[in-house]
Parts: structure tokens; C-alpha cells; sequence
């Protein structure tokens, strides 16, 4: 049976769209039950909608905590019998609400060798420290920020040529394979 997959995305969701793609041609055994958002007009929802995926828009600010709004977002992937969460792109934190519900059943993809460069800026973060290498790294989430138990990662060579958009088109490319890849893994081991 196909893994039963969330992805939680905040922005372009070309992460989304690899995983997709991964499915579509069989190099990943998972479905993508439901797209979780915190920002409707995103463009990742369009991404989701070209595939008839569903999308669940988390509004936060309807909440008075984030631990009850992670209640409601439990209440909603149990009803798609989520067995895995991917974070593409989601710029929040995750609390204990979540994690206690999907011990070691959420992952996160970020664009840095962690632990250098965690947060929203990793690319440019990287670039602006004038290191020679950077890459992309995948894990497992936890209640901090980018800091869970390291999974894969994968090294780019920041060249002295290199601005934030190449060195950006580098690190996407490597993370539209990693990430697919790595979840395969992950499922098959499961
Ligand atoms: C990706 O580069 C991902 O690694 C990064 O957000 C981007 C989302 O792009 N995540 C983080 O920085 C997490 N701290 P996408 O919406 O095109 O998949």
C-alpha cells in the first residue's frame, strides 16, 4: 500500500511538485493525501490543485495557541490517515502537539549543510559567510528550528562566481532529487 503522505508547504512548492512528480513515475510508493498550508494564496496551492490534491489551510491566527491549532491540524490529517508528514518550504515551527502524534514521522528538507546556516535564509546565509561548500540537507523535525536528527545530506561547491540565484538553481536542483529519494528510502525501510 502507498504511504499515506502530508506535505506542509509555505511558498513556490517546487519541492511539492518533485515528490509529485516521484510518485507519478513510480521512483517514490506514497500518495499525497492532503497539501497543508499556512498562507492560501501561496503558489504551492495551485500546484495542488492542478493535481486534485486537497489542501487544508491552517489559519493560525484563528487559534489562541499554536498547540490548538496543531490540535486542529491532528483532527484533520487523522481523517486522511496521514502515516507521514514532509515539510517543503514550512516556514513554522512544529510543536509537541504534532510530534507526539507523529513521533519521527515528520521530516524537513533544508537548503544548508546543517548545523550551519538554520532558518528561513540558509542560501543566502551561506553565500554571504563566503564558505566554500553549502548543499542540502534532509531530517527529522523536532521542536527547534532546522535541528533534528540528520537523515542525507549532500554538498555543493559554492563557486567564487556564484550569486544567490545560481548558487539558489544549484541547491534546488539537488533538493528536487534528494528529497524524493530520501523518502523513498525512508518508506521502503518501513
Ligand atoms: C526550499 O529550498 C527548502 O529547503 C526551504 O524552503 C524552500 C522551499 O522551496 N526550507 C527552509 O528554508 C526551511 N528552513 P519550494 O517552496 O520551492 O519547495
Amino acid at each position: 500500500m502507498p504511504t499515506r503522505l502530508a506535505i506542509f508547504a509555505s511558498g513556490t512548492g517546487s519541492n511539492f511538485v518533485a515528490i509529485a512528480d516521484a510518485i507519478a513515475n513510480d521512483q517514490l510508493d506514497a500518495q499525497i493525501e492532503v497539501l497543508v498550508v499556512d498562507k492560501i494564496n501561496a503558489p504551492v496551492v495551485q500546484r495542488a490543485a492542478e493535481r486534485n490534491i486537497p489542501v487544508f489551510h491552517l489559519k493560525y491566527k484563528d487559534f489562541a495557541t499554536k498547540e490548538l491549532a496543531e490540535a486542529a491540524l491532528v483532527t484533520e490529517l487523522q481523517k486522511y490517515a496521514v502515516e507521514l508528514i514532509a515539510l517543503a518550504g514550512f516556514m513554522r515551527i512544529i510543536t509537541g502537539t504534532l510530534l507526539a502524534t507523529y513521533p519521527n514521522k515528520i521530516i524537513n528538507i533544508h537548503p544548508s549543510l546543517l548545523p550551519a546556516f538554520p532558518g528561513r535564509h540558509g542560501i543566502d546565509d551561506a553565500l554571504a559567510a563566503q564558505v566554500s561548500q553549502t548543499g542540502v540537507t534532509i531530517h527529522y523535525v523536532d521542536s527547534g528550528i532546522d535541528s533534528g536528527t540528520i537523515i542525507a545530506q549532500q554538498a555543493v561547491t559554492i563557486e567564487p562566481t556564484d550569486t544567490i540565484t545560481t548558487l539558489a538553481t544549484k541547491i534546488h536542483a539537488l533538493e528536487h532529487v534528494l528529497y524524493p529519494a530520501t523518502l523513498a528510502k525512508l518508506i521502503s525501510h518501513n
